[in-house]
Protein backbone atom coordinates (compact mmCIF):
# COMPACT_ATOMS: atom_id res chain seq x y z
CA UNK A 1 0.00 0.00 0.00
CA UNK A 2 0.85 3.93 -0.71
CA UNK A 3 3.70 5.27 1.98
CA UNK A 4 2.41 8.52 3.58
CA UNK A 5 5.17 11.05 2.55
CA UNK A 6 7.38 11.99 5.72
CA UNK A 7 6.61 15.65 6.72
CA UNK A 8 10.82 16.25 7.70
CA UNK A 9 10.60 19.12 10.30
CA UNK A 10 14.49 18.69 10.61
CA UNK A 11 15.00 20.09 7.18
CA UNK A 12 12.03 22.51 7.62
CA UNK A 13 13.76 23.93 10.66
CA UNK A 14 17.20 24.25 9.29
CA UNK A 15 15.77 26.31 6.39
CA UNK A 16 14.29 28.40 9.06
CA UNK A 17 17.17 28.86 11.14
CA UNK A 18 19.11 29.79 8.07
CA UNK A 19 16.44 32.38 6.82
CA UNK A 20 16.12 33.53 11.05
CA UNK A 21 20.12 34.00 10.68
CA UNK A 22 20.04 36.05 7.64
CA UNK A 23 17.06 38.34 8.91
CA UNK A 24 18.79 38.66 12.11
CA UNK A 25 22.11 39.79 10.18
CA UNK A 26 19.99 42.87 8.33
CA UNK A 27 18.86 43.69 11.79
CA UNK A 28 22.02 44.26 13.66
CA UNK A 29 22.82 46.63 10.44
CA UNK A 30 19.88 48.45 11.23
CA UNK A 31 20.02 48.07 15.06
CA UNK A 32 23.58 48.36 15.44
CA UNK A 33 23.31 45.36 18.16
CA UNK A 34 21.98 41.55 17.79
CA UNK A 35 18.54 40.01 18.41
CA UNK A 36 19.25 38.92 22.03
CA UNK A 37 17.49 36.16 24.21
CA UNK A 38 17.55 35.19 27.60
CA UNK A 39 17.29 31.83 28.78
CA UNK A 40 16.77 31.47 32.84
CA UNK A 41 17.18 27.89 33.81
CA UNK A 42 16.75 27.14 37.50
CA UNK A 43 17.84 23.71 38.78
CA UNK A 44 19.69 20.84 37.26
CA UNK A 45 16.52 18.72 35.42
CA UNK A 46 19.12 16.98 33.47
CA UNK A 47 16.64 17.10 30.30
CA UNK A 48 16.22 21.04 30.92
CA UNK A 49 20.06 21.40 30.76
CA UNK A 50 20.33 19.96 27.32
CA UNK A 51 16.93 22.04 26.16
CA UNK A 52 18.62 24.96 27.44
CA UNK A 53 22.23 24.56 25.97
CA UNK A 54 20.41 23.70 22.34
CA UNK A 55 18.91 26.82 22.58
CA UNK A 56 22.00 28.98 23.50
CA UNK A 57 23.60 27.28 20.35
CA UNK A 58 20.96 27.97 17.68
CA UNK A 59 20.78 31.31 18.67
CA UNK A 60 24.68 31.83 18.37
CA UNK A 61 24.07 29.96 15.07
CA UNK A 62 21.65 32.42 14.18
CA UNK A 63 23.73 35.31 14.13
CA UNK A 64 21.57 36.23 18.15
CA UNK A 65 23.37 36.84 21.42
CA UNK A 66 21.95 34.30 24.06
CA UNK A 67 22.05 35.56 27.34
CA UNK A 68 21.90 32.28 29.87
CA UNK A 69 21.12 32.53 33.27
CA UNK A 70 21.71 29.36 35.67
CA UNK A 71 20.72 29.39 38.66
CA UNK A 72 20.73 27.07 41.82
CA UNK A 73 17.45 24.48 42.98
CA UNK A 74 17.12 26.71 45.87
CA UNK A 75 16.45 29.89 44.38
CA UNK A 76 13.58 32.01 45.78
CA UNK A 77 10.53 33.07 43.57
CA UNK A 78 11.25 36.28 44.76
CA UNK A 79 14.69 36.10 43.34
CA UNK A 80 13.69 34.76 40.03
CA UNK A 81 11.01 37.49 39.82
CA UNK A 82 13.71 40.08 40.48
CA UNK A 83 15.94 38.40 37.58
CA UNK A 84 12.85 38.55 35.17
CA UNK A 85 12.37 42.21 36.20
CA UNK A 86 15.91 43.21 35.13
CA UNK A 87 15.47 41.02 31.82
CA UNK A 88 12.31 43.03 31.11
CA UNK A 89 14.04 46.66 31.57
CA UNK A 90 16.96 45.61 29.60
CA UNK A 91 17.26 46.38 26.02
CA UNK A 92 19.70 43.91 24.66
CA UNK A 93 17.07 41.55 25.91
CA UNK A 94 14.63 40.87 23.02
CA UNK A 95 13.22 37.47 24.38
CA UNK A 96 12.77 36.05 28.02
CA UNK A 97 12.21 31.85 28.01
CA UNK A 98 11.98 30.56 31.52
CA UNK A 99 12.67 27.00 31.04
CA UNK A 100 9.82 25.31 32.90
CA UNK A 101 9.13 22.91 34.90
CA UNK A 102 10.42 24.94 37.86
CA UNK A 103 11.23 23.51 41.39
CA UNK A 104 8.03 23.07 43.31
CA UNK A 105 8.35 26.50 45.78
CA UNK A 106 7.98 28.66 43.20
CA UNK A 107 4.69 29.49 41.09
CA UNK A 108 4.83 29.03 37.76
CA UNK A 109 1.89 31.27 36.46
CA UNK A 110 3.16 34.27 38.65
CA UNK A 111 6.56 33.91 37.02
CA UNK A 112 5.00 33.93 33.69
CA UNK A 113 3.00 36.54 34.49
CA UNK A 114 5.86 38.46 34.96
CA UNK A 115 7.33 38.58 31.98
CA UNK A 116 6.98 41.58 29.65
CA UNK A 117 4.03 39.92 27.14
CA UNK A 118 6.07 42.02 24.28
CA UNK A 119 9.32 39.49 25.27
CA UNK A 120 7.40 36.54 25.91
CA UNK A 121 8.98 34.61 23.11
CA UNK A 122 7.63 31.61 24.60
CA UNK A 123 3.77 32.95 23.86
CA UNK A 124 2.92 31.64 27.85
CA UNK A 125 1.54 35.23 28.99
CA UNK A 126 -2.54 35.03 29.37
CA UNK A 127 -2.05 38.60 27.28
CA UNK A 128 -0.59 36.97 24.49
CA UNK A 129 -2.85 33.79 24.95
CA UNK A 130 -6.05 36.74 24.99
CA UNK A 131 -4.41 37.98 21.79
CA UNK A 132 -4.16 34.83 19.95
CA UNK A 133 -7.84 34.24 21.16
CA UNK A 134 -9.41 37.54 19.22
CA UNK A 135 -6.93 37.54 16.85
CA UNK A 136 -4.32 40.25 17.36
CA UNK A 137 -0.67 40.32 16.89
CA UNK A 138 1.43 38.57 19.86
CA UNK A 139 3.57 35.75 20.29
CA UNK A 140 2.60 32.50 19.95
CA UNK A 141 4.05 29.02 21.31
CA UNK A 142 6.52 27.81 19.55
CA UNK A 143 5.39 23.79 18.77
CA UNK A 144 1.95 24.61 17.68
CA UNK A 145 3.15 27.71 15.98
CA UNK A 146 5.58 25.12 13.91
CA UNK A 147 3.13 22.99 13.18
CA UNK A 148 0.87 24.99 11.90
CA UNK A 149 3.84 26.17 9.33
CA UNK A 150 4.21 22.37 8.39
CA UNK A 151 0.59 22.29 7.57
CA UNK A 152 -0.16 25.20 5.45
CA UNK A 153 3.17 24.57 3.61
CA UNK A 154 1.65 20.51 3.12
CA UNK A 155 -1.71 22.02 2.49
CA UNK A 156 -2.17 25.65 2.03
CA UNK A 157 -5.67 26.88 2.49
CA UNK A 158 -6.70 25.02 5.28
CA UNK A 159 -10.22 26.62 4.82
CA UNK A 160 -12.97 24.16 5.68
CA UNK A 161 -10.60 21.46 6.13
CA UNK A 162 -11.71 19.00 9.68
CA UNK A 163 -9.24 19.29 12.00
CA UNK A 164 -8.63 17.19 15.23
CA UNK A 165 -6.73 18.51 18.03
CA UNK A 166 -5.99 15.54 20.32
CA UNK A 167 -5.01 17.24 23.82
CA UNK A 168 -6.23 20.41 25.55
CA UNK A 169 -2.82 21.84 27.27
CA UNK A 170 -2.01 25.66 27.38
CA UNK A 171 1.34 25.58 25.45
CA UNK A 172 0.03 23.35 22.18
CA UNK A 173 -3.18 22.09 22.59
CA UNK A 174 -5.32 25.37 23.02
CA UNK A 175 -3.26 27.56 20.95
CA UNK A 176 -3.16 24.98 18.05
CA UNK A 177 -7.22 24.84 17.87
CA UNK A 178 -6.25 28.64 17.87
CA UNK A 179 -4.13 28.60 14.97
CA UNK A 180 -6.42 25.86 13.72
CA UNK A 181 -9.81 28.43 13.76
CA UNK A 182 -7.95 31.47 12.85
CA UNK A 183 -7.13 29.16 9.19
CA UNK A 184 -10.70 28.59 8.78
CA UNK A 185 -10.45 24.94 9.44
CA UNK A 186 -13.37 23.13 11.25
CA UNK A 187 -11.87 22.25 14.64
CA UNK A 188 -12.60 19.87 17.39
CA UNK A 189 -10.95 19.95 20.51
CA UNK A 190 -10.71 15.91 21.73
CA UNK A 191 -9.10 14.92 25.17
CA UNK A 192 -9.13 12.14 28.10
CA UNK A 193 -12.79 12.09 28.80
CA UNK A 194 -13.53 12.49 24.84
CA UNK A 195 -16.52 9.44 23.94
CA UNK A 196 -15.72 7.23 21.33
CA UNK A 197 -12.01 9.06 20.02
CA UNK A 198 -11.50 6.60 17.38
CA UNK A 199 -14.74 7.34 15.57
CA UNK A 200 -13.76 11.50 15.74
CA UNK A 201 -10.44 11.05 14.89
CA UNK A 202 -11.70 9.11 11.95
CA UNK A 203 -13.58 11.98 10.61
CA UNK A 204 -10.38 14.47 10.81
CA UNK A 205 -8.43 15.89 7.29
CA UNK A 206 -5.96 17.44 9.69
CA UNK A 207 -4.87 14.87 13.45
CA UNK A 208 -2.47 16.83 15.88
CA UNK A 209 -1.41 14.27 18.49
CA UNK A 210 -0.35 15.93 21.65
CA UNK A 211 -1.63 13.71 24.48
CA UNK A 212 2.10 11.83 25.89
CA UNK A 213 1.07 8.36 24.90
CA UNK A 214 2.99 6.45 23.47
CA UNK A 215 1.95 5.40 20.01
CA UNK A 216 -2.15 5.78 20.90
CA UNK A 217 -3.29 6.40 17.55
CA UNK A 218 -3.81 3.69 15.35
CA UNK A 219 -4.14 3.55 12.04
CA UNK A 220 -7.72 2.12 11.81
CA UNK A 221 -8.62 5.58 13.47
CA UNK A 222 -7.43 7.58 10.57
CA UNK A 223 -9.24 8.54 7.23
CA UNK A 224 -7.12 7.89 4.38
CA UNK A 225 -4.63 10.79 3.11
CA UNK A 226 -5.13 12.49 6.62
CA UNK A 227 -2.06 14.78 7.45
CA UNK A 228 -0.92 13.64 10.73
CA UNK A 229 1.08 16.20 12.94
CA UNK A 230 2.55 14.53 15.70
CA UNK A 231 3.82 15.97 19.18
CA UNK A 232 4.05 13.65 21.48
CA UNK A 233 8.08 12.42 22.39
CA UNK A 234 7.71 9.49 24.44
CA UNK A 235 10.70 7.08 25.64
CA UNK A 236 9.44 3.56 25.83
CA UNK A 237 11.23 0.94 28.38
CA UNK A 238 14.65 -0.12 27.13
CA UNK A 239 14.56 -3.79 25.28
CA UNK A 240 16.42 -5.93 26.70
CA UNK A 241 20.50 -5.35 26.63
CA UNK A 242 20.09 -1.65 26.06
CA UNK A 243 20.29 1.39 28.55
CA UNK A 244 17.69 3.19 26.57
CA UNK A 245 14.26 2.79 25.34
CA UNK A 246 13.05 3.72 21.65
CA UNK A 247 11.67 7.37 21.28
CA UNK A 248 8.21 7.14 19.64
CA UNK A 249 5.27 9.58 19.24
CA UNK A 250 1.66 9.42 20.51
CA UNK A 251 0.64 7.98 17.05
CA UNK A 252 1.78 4.28 15.76
CA UNK A 253 3.79 5.70 12.91
CA UNK A 254 4.26 2.69 10.82
CA UNK A 255 1.03 1.56 10.65
CA UNK A 256 -0.64 5.06 10.06
CA UNK A 257 1.84 6.08 7.97
CA UNK A 258 -0.17 3.22 5.57
CA UNK A 259 -3.08 5.44 5.88
CA UNK A 260 -2.23 8.93 5.96
CA UNK A 261 -1.52 11.27 3.14
CA UNK A 262 1.56 12.45 5.37
CA UNK A 263 3.16 12.39 8.62
CA UNK A 264 5.26 13.63 10.80
CA UNK A 265 8.16 11.19 12.05
CA UNK A 266 9.62 11.19 16.00
CA UNK A 267 12.30 12.22 16.35
CA UNK A 268 12.44 14.41 13.32
CA UNK A 269 9.16 15.97 12.81
CA UNK A 270 8.12 18.51 15.11
CA UNK A 271 10.84 18.51 18.24
CA UNK A 272 13.60 20.56 15.64
CA UNK A 273 11.00 23.12 14.47
CA UNK A 274 10.30 23.94 18.37
CA UNK A 275 13.58 25.71 18.71
CA UNK A 276 13.46 26.89 15.32
CA UNK A 277 10.27 28.78 16.08
CA UNK A 278 11.71 30.42 19.13
CA UNK A 279 14.51 31.78 16.80
CA UNK A 280 11.93 33.29 14.54
CA UNK A 281 9.84 34.76 17.08
CA UNK A 282 13.01 36.64 19.07
CA UNK A 283 13.55 37.77 15.52
CA UNK A 284 10.16 39.27 15.58
CA UNK A 285 10.15 40.63 19.01
CA UNK A 286 13.57 41.94 18.47
CA UNK A 287 12.42 44.22 15.34
CA UNK A 288 9.15 45.17 17.33
CA UNK A 289 10.83 46.46 20.33
CA UNK A 290 13.27 49.03 17.93
CA UNK A 291 10.05 49.89 16.03
CA UNK A 292 11.18 48.09 12.99
CA UNK A 293 8.72 45.89 10.39
CA UNK A 294 9.39 42.06 11.15
CA UNK A 295 10.57 40.86 7.73
CA UNK A 296 7.51 38.80 6.01
CA UNK A 297 6.66 35.56 5.78
CA UNK A 298 8.76 33.93 8.43
N1 LIG B 1 9.93 23.11 28.80
C1 LIG B 1 9.70 22.23 27.81
N2 LIG B 1 9.37 22.89 26.67
C2 LIG B 1 9.41 24.20 26.97
C3 LIG B 1 9.17 25.39 26.20
O1 LIG B 1 8.83 25.37 25.01
N3 LIG B 1 9.31 26.56 26.87
C4 LIG B 1 9.66 26.61 28.18
N4 LIG B 1 9.76 27.81 28.75
N5 LIG B 1 9.88 25.55 28.92
C5 LIG B 1 9.75 24.35 28.31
Amino acid sequence: MKKAARIDGKAFAARLREKVGEHALAFAAKAGRKPGLAVVLVGEDPASQVYVGSKGKACVAANMDSFEHRLPVETSEADLLALVERLNADATVDGILVQLPLPDHIDEQAVIAAIHPDKDVDGFHVINAGRLAVGQVGFVPCTPLGCMMMLTERLGDLSGLEAVVIGRSNIVGKPMAQLLLAANATVTIAHSRTRDLAEVVRRADIVVAAVGRPEMIRSDWLKPGATVIDVGINRLPPEPGRDKGRLVGDVAYDEASEVAGAITPVPGGVGPMTIAVLLRNTLVAAHRNEGLAPPEGL
